[in-house]
Protein backbone atom coordinates (compact mmCIF):
# COMPACT_ATOMS: atom_id res chain seq x y z
CA UNK A 1 0.00 0.00 0.00
CA UNK A 2 0.88 3.54 -0.99
CA UNK A 3 1.88 4.90 2.55
CA UNK A 4 1.06 8.44 1.38
CA UNK A 5 -2.72 8.20 -0.27
CA UNK A 6 -3.11 4.45 1.29
CA UNK A 7 -3.72 3.15 -2.68
CA UNK A 8 -2.64 -0.52 -2.57
CA UNK A 9 -0.14 -1.32 -6.18
CA UNK A 10 -1.93 -2.92 -7.62
CA UNK A 11 -0.30 -6.46 -9.02
CA UNK A 12 -1.13 -8.72 -11.78
CA UNK A 13 -2.04 -12.17 -10.02
CA UNK A 14 -2.95 -15.57 -11.18
CA UNK A 15 -4.88 -17.66 -8.78
CA UNK A 16 -4.39 -21.04 -10.13
CA UNK A 17 -7.15 -23.35 -8.66
CA UNK A 18 -10.78 -21.76 -8.41
CA UNK A 19 -11.64 -24.27 -5.25
CA UNK A 20 -13.06 -22.74 -1.91
CA UNK A 21 -9.66 -21.08 -1.11
CA UNK A 22 -8.77 -20.02 -4.97
CA UNK A 23 -12.57 -18.35 -5.75
CA UNK A 24 -12.29 -16.83 -2.50
CA UNK A 25 -8.96 -15.02 -3.01
CA UNK A 26 -9.30 -14.41 -6.94
CA UNK A 27 -12.74 -12.39 -5.35
CA UNK A 28 -11.31 -10.43 -2.76
CA UNK A 29 -8.12 -9.93 -4.24
CA UNK A 30 -9.97 -8.04 -7.29
CA UNK A 31 -12.08 -6.19 -4.98
CA UNK A 32 -8.96 -4.63 -3.20
CA UNK A 33 -7.72 -3.34 -6.14
CA UNK A 34 -5.35 -6.26 -7.97
CA UNK A 35 -6.07 -7.46 -11.36
CA UNK A 36 -6.62 -10.90 -11.28
CA UNK A 37 -6.91 -14.33 -13.40
CA UNK A 38 -8.59 -17.56 -11.89
CA UNK A 39 -7.32 -20.44 -13.54
CA UNK A 40 -8.99 -23.72 -13.44
CA UNK A 41 -8.63 -27.25 -15.05
CA UNK A 42 -12.84 -27.30 -14.58
CA UNK A 43 -14.42 -25.25 -17.35
CA UNK A 44 -17.50 -25.13 -15.14
CA UNK A 45 -16.08 -23.59 -12.87
CA UNK A 46 -14.35 -20.82 -15.07
CA UNK A 47 -17.75 -20.43 -16.82
CA UNK A 48 -19.62 -19.57 -13.82
CA UNK A 49 -16.86 -16.81 -13.17
CA UNK A 50 -16.58 -15.42 -15.99
CA UNK A 51 -20.66 -15.03 -15.94
CA UNK A 52 -19.98 -13.16 -12.51
CA UNK A 53 -21.64 -16.00 -10.16
CA UNK A 54 -19.79 -17.89 -7.52
CA UNK A 55 -19.16 -21.15 -8.56
CA UNK A 56 -20.52 -22.69 -5.23
CA UNK A 57 -22.47 -21.17 -1.95
CA UNK A 58 -19.96 -18.96 0.25
CA UNK A 59 -21.89 -16.00 2.18
CA UNK A 60 -20.67 -12.57 0.04
CA UNK A 61 -18.75 -14.51 -2.92
CA UNK A 62 -21.00 -14.23 -5.41
CA UNK A 63 -21.36 -10.36 -4.95
CA UNK A 64 -17.78 -9.75 -4.82
CA UNK A 65 -17.60 -11.98 -8.30
CA UNK A 66 -19.57 -9.74 -10.14
CA UNK A 67 -18.35 -6.84 -8.53
CA UNK A 68 -14.76 -7.63 -9.88
CA UNK A 69 -16.05 -8.99 -13.50
CA UNK A 70 -17.66 -5.90 -14.01
CA UNK A 71 -15.13 -3.71 -13.01
CA UNK A 72 -12.53 -6.24 -15.67
CA UNK A 73 -10.07 -6.17 -12.57
CA UNK A 74 -11.58 -10.65 -12.33
CA UNK A 75 -11.51 -13.10 -14.85
CA UNK A 76 -11.13 -16.76 -15.65
CA UNK A 77 -9.06 -19.01 -17.45
CA UNK A 78 -8.72 -22.98 -18.19
CA UNK A 79 -5.48 -21.83 -19.98
CA UNK A 80 -2.65 -22.07 -17.25
CA UNK A 81 -0.13 -20.55 -19.93
CA UNK A 82 -2.37 -17.31 -20.80
CA UNK A 83 -2.76 -16.68 -17.07
CA UNK A 84 0.80 -16.51 -16.18
CA UNK A 85 1.63 -14.33 -19.25
CA UNK A 86 1.20 -11.50 -17.36
CA UNK A 87 1.37 -12.20 -13.91
CA UNK A 88 3.52 -11.11 -11.97
CA UNK A 89 2.66 -13.46 -8.93
CA UNK A 90 1.30 -16.87 -9.19
CA UNK A 91 -1.00 -18.25 -6.35
CA UNK A 92 -1.30 -21.79 -6.10
CA UNK A 93 -4.91 -23.27 -4.70
CA UNK A 94 -5.08 -26.58 -5.80
CA UNK A 95 -6.56 -29.31 -3.56
CA UNK A 96 -4.50 -31.25 -1.61
CA UNK A 97 -6.69 -33.71 -0.05
CA UNK A 98 -5.70 -36.76 1.90
CA UNK A 99 -5.10 -40.16 0.67
CA UNK A 100 -6.12 -43.67 1.79
CA UNK A 101 -3.28 -43.76 4.46
CA UNK A 102 -3.64 -40.31 5.41
CA UNK A 103 -0.61 -38.89 3.44
CA UNK A 104 -1.19 -35.66 1.74
CA UNK A 105 -1.72 -36.01 -1.97
CA UNK A 106 0.40 -33.64 -3.91
CA UNK A 107 -0.27 -34.59 -7.55
CA UNK A 108 -2.26 -31.78 -8.02
CA UNK A 109 -0.08 -29.64 -6.29
CA UNK A 110 3.10 -31.60 -8.75
CA UNK A 111 0.68 -30.89 -12.04
CA UNK A 112 0.14 -27.35 -11.38
CA UNK A 113 3.80 -26.58 -10.44
CA UNK A 114 4.69 -28.80 -13.91
CA UNK A 115 2.39 -26.66 -15.78
CA UNK A 116 4.13 -23.66 -14.65
CA UNK A 117 7.79 -24.70 -15.35
CA UNK A 118 5.87 -25.24 -19.03
CA UNK A 119 4.86 -21.92 -19.75
CA UNK A 120 8.68 -20.47 -18.47
CA UNK A 121 10.48 -20.78 -22.19
CA UNK A 122 10.54 -17.59 -23.81
CA UNK A 123 9.24 -15.73 -20.41
CA UNK A 124 11.02 -12.38 -19.27
CA UNK A 125 9.18 -11.48 -16.62
CA UNK A 126 9.62 -12.53 -13.40
CA UNK A 127 7.24 -14.44 -11.46
CA UNK A 128 7.01 -15.09 -7.67
CA UNK A 129 4.87 -18.71 -7.16
CA UNK A 130 3.08 -18.29 -3.75
CA UNK A 131 1.98 -21.23 -2.38
CA UNK A 132 -1.88 -21.20 -0.52
CA UNK A 133 -2.17 -24.98 -0.67
CA UNK A 134 -1.87 -26.78 2.61
CA UNK A 135 1.08 -28.82 2.18
CA UNK A 136 3.37 -30.26 4.56
CA UNK A 137 6.71 -28.56 5.72
CA UNK A 138 9.54 -28.91 2.83
CA UNK A 139 7.18 -29.06 0.15
CA UNK A 140 8.29 -25.66 -1.52
CA UNK A 141 11.92 -26.53 -1.11
CA UNK A 142 11.28 -30.37 -2.54
CA UNK A 143 8.51 -30.25 -4.94
CA UNK A 144 7.58 -27.02 -6.21
CA UNK A 145 11.06 -25.23 -6.43
CA UNK A 146 12.66 -28.32 -8.13
CA UNK A 147 9.89 -28.31 -11.06
CA UNK A 148 11.04 -24.84 -11.89
CA UNK A 149 14.28 -26.36 -13.27
CA UNK A 150 16.48 -23.14 -11.31
CA UNK A 151 14.84 -20.51 -13.72
CA UNK A 152 16.18 -17.40 -12.55
CA UNK A 153 13.11 -15.29 -13.20
CA UNK A 154 10.77 -17.39 -10.80
CA UNK A 155 10.58 -17.26 -6.79
CA UNK A 156 8.69 -19.64 -4.74
CA UNK A 157 7.46 -18.58 -1.26
CA UNK A 158 4.92 -19.98 1.56
CA UNK A 159 1.37 -18.51 1.63
CA UNK A 160 -0.54 -20.52 3.57
CA UNK A 161 -4.53 -19.59 3.80
CA UNK A 162 -6.61 -19.62 6.99
CA UNK A 163 -9.84 -18.74 5.82
CA UNK A 164 -13.34 -20.94 7.09
CA UNK A 165 -15.57 -22.13 4.99
CA UNK A 166 -18.95 -20.51 5.97
CA UNK A 167 -17.06 -17.28 6.87
CA UNK A 168 -14.88 -17.32 4.23
CA UNK A 169 -15.00 -13.84 2.56
CA UNK A 170 -14.98 -12.26 5.93
CA UNK A 171 -11.88 -14.09 7.19
CA UNK A 172 -10.46 -13.35 4.08
CA UNK A 173 -10.98 -8.94 4.53
CA UNK A 174 -10.55 -9.59 8.22
CA UNK A 175 -7.34 -11.88 8.19
CA UNK A 176 -6.30 -13.07 11.80
CA UNK A 177 -2.84 -14.29 10.74
CA UNK A 178 -1.14 -13.52 7.78
CA UNK A 179 1.86 -15.91 7.22
CA UNK A 180 4.71 -15.08 4.14
CA UNK A 181 7.78 -17.80 4.10
CA UNK A 182 11.03 -17.65 1.86
CA UNK A 183 14.33 -16.83 1.49
CA UNK A 184 14.11 -14.08 -1.01
CA UNK A 185 13.11 -10.71 0.87
CA UNK A 186 12.02 -9.15 -2.68
CA UNK A 187 9.41 -11.69 -3.38
CA UNK A 188 8.79 -12.27 0.11
CA UNK A 189 7.42 -8.51 0.57
CA UNK A 190 6.23 -8.71 -2.93
CA UNK A 191 3.45 -11.13 -1.26
CA UNK A 192 2.40 -9.66 1.38
CA UNK A 193 2.45 -5.93 -0.06
CA UNK A 194 -0.90 -8.11 -2.09
CA UNK A 195 -2.73 -8.00 1.44
CA UNK A 196 -1.56 -4.72 2.33
CA UNK A 197 -4.92 -2.96 2.72
CA UNK A 198 -5.93 -5.45 4.57
CA UNK A 199 -5.45 -4.95 8.75
CA UNK A 200 -3.10 -7.07 9.82
CA UNK A 201 0.79 -7.06 10.23
CA UNK A 202 2.75 -9.72 7.93
CA UNK A 203 4.44 -12.59 10.00
CA UNK A 204 7.84 -12.72 7.78
CA UNK A 205 8.82 -16.65 8.39
CA UNK A 206 11.00 -19.31 6.71
CA UNK A 207 9.70 -21.10 3.62
CA UNK A 208 9.41 -24.45 6.04
CA UNK A 209 8.33 -22.14 8.88
CA UNK A 210 5.41 -21.27 7.13
CA UNK A 211 3.99 -24.45 5.93
CA UNK A 212 4.32 -26.02 9.39
CA UNK A 213 2.63 -23.06 10.81
CA UNK A 214 -0.31 -23.71 8.92
CA UNK A 215 -0.08 -27.36 10.45
CA UNK A 216 0.51 -25.67 13.87
CA UNK A 217 -2.80 -23.88 13.67
CA UNK A 218 -5.09 -26.59 12.76
CA UNK A 219 -3.91 -28.85 14.74
CA UNK A 220 -4.14 -26.25 17.74
CA UNK A 221 -7.99 -25.60 16.15
CA UNK A 222 -8.88 -29.35 15.94
CA UNK A 223 -7.08 -30.08 19.63
CA UNK A 224 -8.92 -27.13 21.27
CA UNK A 225 -12.54 -28.59 19.97
CA UNK A 226 -11.47 -31.87 21.11
CA UNK A 227 -10.43 -30.92 24.70
CA UNK A 228 -13.64 -28.91 24.91
CA UNK A 229 -16.09 -31.72 23.83
CA UNK A 230 -14.05 -33.75 26.34
CA UNK A 231 -14.54 -31.84 29.35
CA UNK A 232 -18.23 -31.05 28.19
CA UNK A 233 -18.69 -35.14 28.06
CA UNK A 234 -16.93 -35.85 31.63
CA UNK A 235 -19.26 -32.60 32.98
CA UNK A 236 -22.58 -33.65 31.31
CA UNK A 237 -22.06 -37.22 33.18
CA UNK A 238 -21.59 -35.56 36.28
CA UNK A 239 -24.87 -33.40 35.53
CA UNK A 240 -23.05 -30.31 35.22
CA UNK A 241 -22.99 -28.00 32.53
CA UNK A 242 -19.65 -28.22 30.43
CA UNK A 243 -20.33 -24.84 28.46
CA UNK A 244 -20.70 -22.77 31.58
CA UNK A 245 -17.21 -24.58 32.85
CA UNK A 246 -15.81 -23.50 29.37
CA UNK A 247 -16.62 -20.07 29.30
CA UNK A 248 -15.53 -19.54 32.73
CA UNK A 249 -12.43 -21.34 31.78
CA UNK A 250 -12.10 -18.82 28.85
CA UNK A 251 -12.28 -15.70 31.09
CA UNK A 252 -8.87 -16.31 32.43
CA UNK A 253 -6.68 -14.34 29.98
CA UNK A 254 -3.58 -14.38 32.01
CA UNK A 255 -3.23 -18.70 31.97
CA UNK A 256 -5.83 -19.87 29.66
CA UNK A 257 -6.55 -17.85 26.75
CA UNK A 258 -3.34 -16.28 26.10
CA UNK A 259 0.26 -17.55 25.24
CA UNK A 260 1.37 -19.45 28.60
CA UNK A 261 1.72 -22.89 28.27
CA UNK A 262 2.67 -22.39 24.38
CA UNK A 263 5.89 -22.41 23.98
CA UNK A 264 7.95 -26.14 23.55
CA UNK A 265 9.82 -26.66 26.43
CA UNK A 266 10.52 -29.28 28.91
CA UNK A 267 8.01 -31.97 30.31
CA UNK A 268 5.34 -30.62 32.59
CA UNK A 269 5.53 -31.89 36.20
CA UNK A 270 5.10 -30.70 39.67
CA UNK A 271 2.74 -31.63 42.55
CA UNK A 272 -0.24 -30.71 40.32
CA UNK A 273 -0.99 -30.91 36.97
CA UNK A 274 0.14 -34.97 37.06
CA UNK A 275 -1.92 -35.69 39.69
CA UNK A 276 -5.24 -33.96 38.70
CA UNK A 277 -5.04 -35.09 34.68
CA UNK A 278 -4.45 -39.09 36.59
CA UNK A 279 -7.39 -38.57 38.60
CA UNK A 280 -9.34 -36.53 35.41
CA UNK A 281 -8.68 -40.00 33.59
CA UNK A 282 -9.78 -42.21 36.17
CA UNK A 283 -12.72 -40.45 37.58
CA UNK A 284 -14.21 -40.62 33.75
CA UNK A 285 -13.18 -44.64 33.12
CA UNK A 286 -15.05 -45.23 35.89
CA UNK A 287 -17.84 -43.40 34.48
CA UNK A 288 -17.04 -45.78 31.25
CA UNK A 289 -16.07 -42.36 29.43
CA UNK A 290 -13.31 -42.41 27.14
CA UNK A 291 -11.70 -39.20 26.96
CA UNK A 292 -8.88 -39.97 24.38
CA UNK A 293 -7.29 -36.68 24.08
CA UNK A 294 -6.77 -35.97 27.91
CA UNK A 295 -6.01 -39.83 28.28
CA UNK A 296 -2.69 -39.18 25.66
CA UNK A 297 -1.82 -36.36 27.73
CA UNK A 298 0.54 -38.09 30.58
CA UNK A 299 1.66 -40.56 27.76
CA UNK A 300 2.82 -37.05 25.46
CA UNK A 301 4.59 -36.05 28.80
CA UNK A 302 6.87 -38.95 28.93
CA UNK A 303 7.59 -38.59 25.31
CA UNK A 304 9.00 -35.33 25.85
CA UNK A 305 11.37 -36.29 28.81
CA UNK A 306 12.24 -39.56 26.95
CA UNK A 307 13.12 -36.74 23.81
CA UNK A 308 15.61 -34.73 26.69
CA UNK A 309 16.99 -38.39 28.20
CA UNK A 310 18.11 -39.58 24.62
CA UNK A 311 19.35 -36.69 23.98
CA UNK A 312 21.27 -36.72 27.09
CA UNK A 313 22.85 -39.91 26.43
CA UNK A 314 23.92 -39.03 23.31
CA UNK A 315 25.89 -36.05 24.64
CA UNK A 316 29.84 -37.38 23.97
CA UNK A 317 30.41 -36.86 27.77
CA UNK A 318 30.67 -38.69 30.74
CA UNK A 319 29.84 -34.86 32.98
CA UNK A 320 26.75 -33.66 32.52
CA UNK A 321 26.09 -30.91 34.66
CA UNK A 322 22.28 -30.08 35.20
CA UNK A 323 20.71 -26.86 35.64
CA UNK A 324 17.32 -26.93 37.57
CA UNK A 325 16.06 -29.77 40.07
CA UNK A 326 12.55 -28.31 40.43
CA UNK A 327 10.01 -28.85 37.84
CA UNK A 328 9.94 -25.37 37.55
CA UNK A 329 11.58 -21.76 37.93
CA UNK A 330 11.61 -20.62 41.75
CA UNK A 331 9.85 -23.03 43.79
CA UNK A 332 11.50 -25.67 45.35
CA UNK A 333 8.94 -28.77 45.45
CA UNK A 334 10.33 -31.44 43.90
CA UNK A 335 7.06 -33.61 43.58
CA UNK A 336 6.95 -35.34 40.18
CA UNK A 337 9.83 -33.45 38.97
CA UNK A 338 10.42 -34.52 35.15
CA UNK A 339 14.12 -34.07 36.13
CA UNK A 340 14.19 -36.34 38.62
CA UNK A 341 13.53 -38.86 36.54
CA UNK A 342 16.01 -37.81 34.13
CA UNK A 343 18.67 -38.16 36.35
CA UNK A 344 18.07 -41.57 37.32
CA UNK A 345 18.06 -42.32 33.73
CA UNK A 346 21.76 -40.74 33.30
CA UNK A 347 22.88 -42.16 36.52
CA UNK A 348 21.74 -45.55 35.43
CA UNK A 349 23.60 -45.60 32.05
CA UNK A 350 26.37 -44.63 33.87
CA UNK A 351 26.81 -40.43 33.34
CA UNK A 352 28.51 -38.79 36.05
CA UNK A 353 26.38 -36.08 36.96
CA UNK A 354 26.30 -32.69 39.88
CA UNK A 355 22.99 -30.67 39.52
CA UNK A 356 22.40 -27.11 41.14
CA UNK A 357 19.19 -25.25 41.76
CA UNK A 358 19.38 -21.76 43.50
CA UNK A 359 16.36 -23.05 45.14
CA UNK A 360 17.36 -26.06 46.63
CA UNK A 361 20.29 -26.02 48.69
CA UNK A 362 20.14 -29.02 51.10
CA UNK A 363 21.20 -26.93 54.18
CA UNK A 364 18.37 -24.56 53.83
CA UNK A 365 15.41 -26.77 52.63
CA UNK A 366 13.32 -28.10 55.49
CA UNK A 367 9.76 -29.92 56.16
CA UNK A 368 8.32 -32.07 53.65
CA UNK A 369 10.83 -31.14 50.34
CA UNK A 370 14.06 -32.49 52.98
CA UNK A 371 12.35 -35.56 54.18
CA UNK A 372 11.17 -35.92 50.12
CA UNK A 373 15.11 -35.51 49.05
CA UNK A 374 16.45 -37.11 51.97
CA UNK A 375 13.95 -40.32 52.10
CA UNK A 376 12.83 -40.72 48.22
CA UNK A 377 15.80 -39.73 46.38
CA UNK A 378 18.52 -39.59 48.47
CA UNK A 379 20.46 -40.78 45.67
CA UNK A 380 19.91 -37.21 44.13
CA UNK A 381 20.28 -35.44 47.03
CA UNK A 382 24.29 -36.28 47.00
CA UNK A 383 24.64 -34.95 43.88
CA UNK A 384 23.30 -31.48 44.37
CA UNK A 385 26.37 -28.95 43.88
CA UNK A 386 25.88 -26.09 46.30
CA UNK A 387 27.79 -23.53 43.98
CA UNK A 388 26.59 -22.98 40.22
CA UNK A 389 30.22 -21.83 39.41
CA UNK A 390 31.51 -25.15 40.69
CA UNK A 391 29.25 -27.33 38.47
CA UNK A 392 29.94 -25.72 35.73
CA UNK A 393 33.71 -25.87 35.90
CA UNK A 394 33.43 -29.77 36.50
CA UNK A 395 31.18 -30.37 33.78
CA UNK A 396 31.31 -31.05 30.20
CA UNK A 397 28.30 -30.36 29.19
CA UNK A 398 25.25 -29.00 30.64
CA UNK A 399 21.73 -29.37 30.69
CA UNK A 400 19.40 -26.25 31.19
CA UNK A 401 16.66 -27.91 32.58
CA UNK A 402 14.78 -25.04 34.04
CA UNK A 403 13.79 -21.77 33.12
CA UNK A 404 17.35 -19.67 34.54
CA UNK A 405 17.15 -16.11 36.35
CA UNK A 406 18.74 -13.12 33.61
CA UNK A 407 22.12 -13.53 35.94
CA UNK A 408 21.90 -17.41 35.55
CA UNK A 409 21.63 -17.22 32.04
CA UNK A 410 24.57 -15.01 31.65
CA UNK A 411 26.79 -17.12 33.85
CA UNK A 412 25.53 -20.13 32.42
CA UNK A 413 26.59 -18.22 28.58
CA UNK A 414 29.92 -16.97 30.14
CA UNK A 415 31.24 -20.81 31.52
CA UNK A 416 31.76 -21.63 27.30
CA UNK A 417 30.52 -24.92 27.94
CA UNK A 418 28.11 -26.22 25.83
CA UNK A 419 24.80 -25.41 26.69
CA UNK A 420 21.39 -28.03 26.05
CA UNK A 421 18.57 -26.18 26.49
CA UNK A 422 15.58 -28.04 27.02
CA UNK A 423 13.36 -25.61 28.31
CA UNK A 424 13.86 -23.63 25.26
CA UNK A 425 14.78 -20.82 27.60
CA UNK A 426 17.64 -19.38 26.15
CA UNK A 427 16.55 -18.80 22.68
CA UNK A 428 16.52 -15.29 21.61
CA UNK A 429 13.27 -14.38 22.16
CA UNK A 430 11.49 -11.83 18.88
CA UNK A 431 8.49 -9.36 20.35
CA UNK A 432 5.55 -11.38 20.89
CA UNK A 433 2.50 -10.01 18.95
CA UNK A 434 -0.36 -8.72 21.29
CA UNK A 435 -2.68 -11.30 21.92
CA UNK A 436 -6.95 -8.96 22.18
CA UNK A 437 -8.93 -9.88 24.99
N1 LIG B 1 -11.39 -25.22 2.08
C1 LIG B 1 -10.90 -24.59 3.14
O1 LIG B 1 -11.62 -24.14 4.04
C2 LIG B 1 -9.41 -24.35 3.24
C3 LIG B 1 -8.93 -23.42 4.14
C4 LIG B 1 -7.55 -23.18 4.21
C5 LIG B 1 -6.70 -23.91 3.41
N2 LIG B 1 -7.20 -24.85 2.55
C6 LIG B 1 -6.26 -25.56 1.69
O2 LIG B 1 -6.28 -24.91 0.43
C7 LIG B 1 -6.12 -25.85 -0.65
C8 LIG B 1 -7.31 -25.76 -1.58
O3 LIG B 1 -8.48 -26.12 -0.87
P1 LIG B 1 -9.92 -25.99 -1.56
O4 LIG B 1 -10.91 -26.39 -0.51
O5 LIG B 1 -10.06 -24.70 -2.23
O6 LIG B 1 -9.80 -27.17 -2.66
P2 LIG B 1 -10.83 -27.48 -3.83
O7 LIG B 1 -10.70 -28.94 -4.09
O8 LIG B 1 -12.17 -26.90 -3.51
O9 LIG B 1 -10.25 -26.66 -5.05
C9 LIG B 1 -9.11 -27.00 -5.74
C10 LIG B 1 -9.30 -26.53 -7.18
O10 LIG B 1 -8.07 -26.66 -7.86
C11 LIG B 1 -8.37 -27.04 -9.20
N3 LIG B 1 -7.16 -27.58 -9.81
C12 LIG B 1 -6.48 -28.70 -9.46
N4 LIG B 1 -5.42 -28.86 -10.25
C13 LIG B 1 -5.41 -27.84 -11.13
C14 LIG B 1 -4.58 -27.46 -12.20
N5 LIG B 1 -3.50 -28.17 -12.53
N6 LIG B 1 -4.87 -26.34 -12.88
C15 LIG B 1 -5.95 -25.60 -12.55
N7 LIG B 1 -6.78 -25.91 -11.55
C16 LIG B 1 -6.52 -27.02 -10.85
C17 LIG B 1 -9.50 -28.02 -9.04
O11 LIG B 1 -10.22 -28.21 -10.23
C18 LIG B 1 -10.32 -27.36 -7.94
O12 LIG B 1 -11.31 -26.50 -8.47
C19 LIG B 1 -5.95 -27.20 0.06
O13 LIG B 1 -4.58 -27.43 0.24
C20 LIG B 1 -6.62 -27.01 1.40
O14 LIG B 1 -6.11 -27.89 2.37
C21 LIG B 1 -8.54 -25.07 2.44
Amino acid sequence: MDPVSGEINPQQIAVLGLGYVGCVTAACLAHVGHRVVGVDRDQFKVDTVRAGRAPFFEPGLEELVQEGVAAGRLTASVSLRDALADADVALICVGTPSEKNGNLGLDQLRRVSQEIAESLPGRNKPLVVAVRSTVYPGTCEDVVLPEMGGSPLVSVVSNPEFLREGAAVRDFMEPSLLVVGGALPAAVRQVAAIYSSLPVEPSIVALRTAEMIKYACNAFHAVKISFANEIGALAGELGIDGAEVMDTLCRDHALNISRAYLKPGFAFGGSCLPKDLRALVYRASRLDLKLPLLESVLPSNHAQLDRAIALALDLPSERIGVFGLAFKENTDDLRESPVVLLLETLIGKGRKVRVHDPHIQLGEIYGSNQRYIMNAIPHIGNLLDGQLDAMLEWADHVLVAQKPSPEIQARLEASGKPLIDLVGALRPRSAPAPIPA
